[in-house]
């Protein structure tokens, strides 16, 4: 293969983007908290207008523009940019928006973590504790309220894309209760509670969460009936007696944290009752830069990973479960089918 000297060749011009892909991440976070995939309408706008209707500097707005189009969020056309199927997904009128994820993704604590990457790759320990002297969640709720409210906003639209599918693949027919612990406002329990009639649900997260639960779980809400909300630690204990246990993108911390959850599961169970655990395995994922990537955020900030399916399954047989089945629920989610066994922990 001949190389013409004045091409830059593809390995150095990679590097260089990835040497300032921070600046991806800032420019997607910058576009979603000055609203403007919200401003720019169906109708091509000029950059001119944007940032009149924005309040923004309109040379500064556009050199951030002239760089999210270089990612494909936003098109520039002849008469002013127009939205890419990326740039509504930063819409907060979006039902399928993921404005939430991009902002938890690229709230200020990720950007204190990642220059200790080195550190806890060197020493396989998280980095979160050893900056803040507390663990994560307690620090994100006690410290960081709004970073907690993104946060718990994130989880939703990231429960919204699968939601459905989940309640399509679980069978739970003859089932009569299901506690998803550690699940959040319960966007996914309160669409299984619409899908099953007969089923009765209980959300357990820590207090702030479930006090912030779906509408439709809450008093007054059109499943509350059917819906028991508990706040509570599941680390410490899970005060539910029920068929099913479902535990989905929460076994994601450290090893001995996702062994206590559910052995803490398996103690409040009748001997017979299903387990099921939903994550994105890293080696079964269709979008491996975003699995391993938020594998190392999840080391750094919880001392956690993205599980292979060997690993997750040897975890879940040592808190003393019976792996019955592992099976994709769509192109990115597995279920892993567990039960505890007759004579539990
Ligand atoms: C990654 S989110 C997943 C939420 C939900 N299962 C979903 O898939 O959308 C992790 C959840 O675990 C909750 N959580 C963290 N530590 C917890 C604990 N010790 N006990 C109960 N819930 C906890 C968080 O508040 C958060 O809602």
């Amino acid at each position: 293969m001949t190389s013409d000297q004045n091409t830059i060749p593809q390995a150095v011009m990679r590097l260089r983007e990835l040497a300032l892909s921070s600046a991806c991440a800032a420019a997607v976070r910058a576009a979603a908290r000055l609203g403007l995939p919200d401003a720019l309408g169906d109708q091509p706008s000029t950059v001119e207008d944007l940032a009149s209707a924005l309040g923004a500097d309109a040379d500064a707005l556009g050199r951030l523009m002239r760089m999210l189009e270089c990612y494909y969020v936003f098109e520039k056309t002849d008469t002013g940019y127009v939205h890419t199927p990326m740039s509504r997904l930063l819409r907060e009128d979006n039902p399928r928006s993921l404005k939430y994820i991009v902002l938890w993704g690229t709230e200020p604590w990720t950007w204190e973590l990642w220059p200790h990457l080195d550190e806890s790759v060197r020493s396989g320990d998280e980095a979160f504790q050893k900056l803040h002297g507390t663990d994560f969640f307690a620090h994100l709720h006690d410290e960081w309220p709004d970073s907690a409210a993104v946060f718990d906003k994130a989880m939703t639209q990231s429960s919204k894309l699968s939601a459905a599918a989940i309640a399509d693949r679980l069978d739970l027919t003859g089932v009569r209760s299901l506690a998803d612990i550690a699940g959040g406002q319960g966007h996914v329990l309160a669409t299984l509670l619409e899908k099953n009639p007969g089923l009765q649900g209980v959300l357990v997260d820590l207090p702030a969460v479930v006090a912030d639960a779906d509408p439709r779980l809450r008093a007054g809400g059109p499943l509350a009936s059917r819906a028991q909300l508990v706040a509570g630690d599941c680390l410490a204990e899970i005060p539910v007696d029920a068929e099913v246990y479902l535990f989905k993108n929460i076994l994601e911390w450290d090893d001995a944290s996702t062994i206590t959850a559910l052995g803490n599961a398996a103690r409040a169970a009748r001997a017979g009752s299903r387990v099921l655990i939903i994550e994105n395995l890293v080696d079964g994922s269709p979008e491996l830069k975003f699995t391993t990537a938020m594998d190392l955020l999840l080391l750094l900030n919880v001392g956690g990973r993205k599980h292979t399916r060997d690993g997750l399954v040897a975890l879940i047989e040592e808190a003393g479960l019976h792996v019955d089945d592992v099976r994709p629920i769509n192109s990115y989610l597995h279920l892993i089918e567990a039960s505890v066994p007759q004579e539990s922990p």
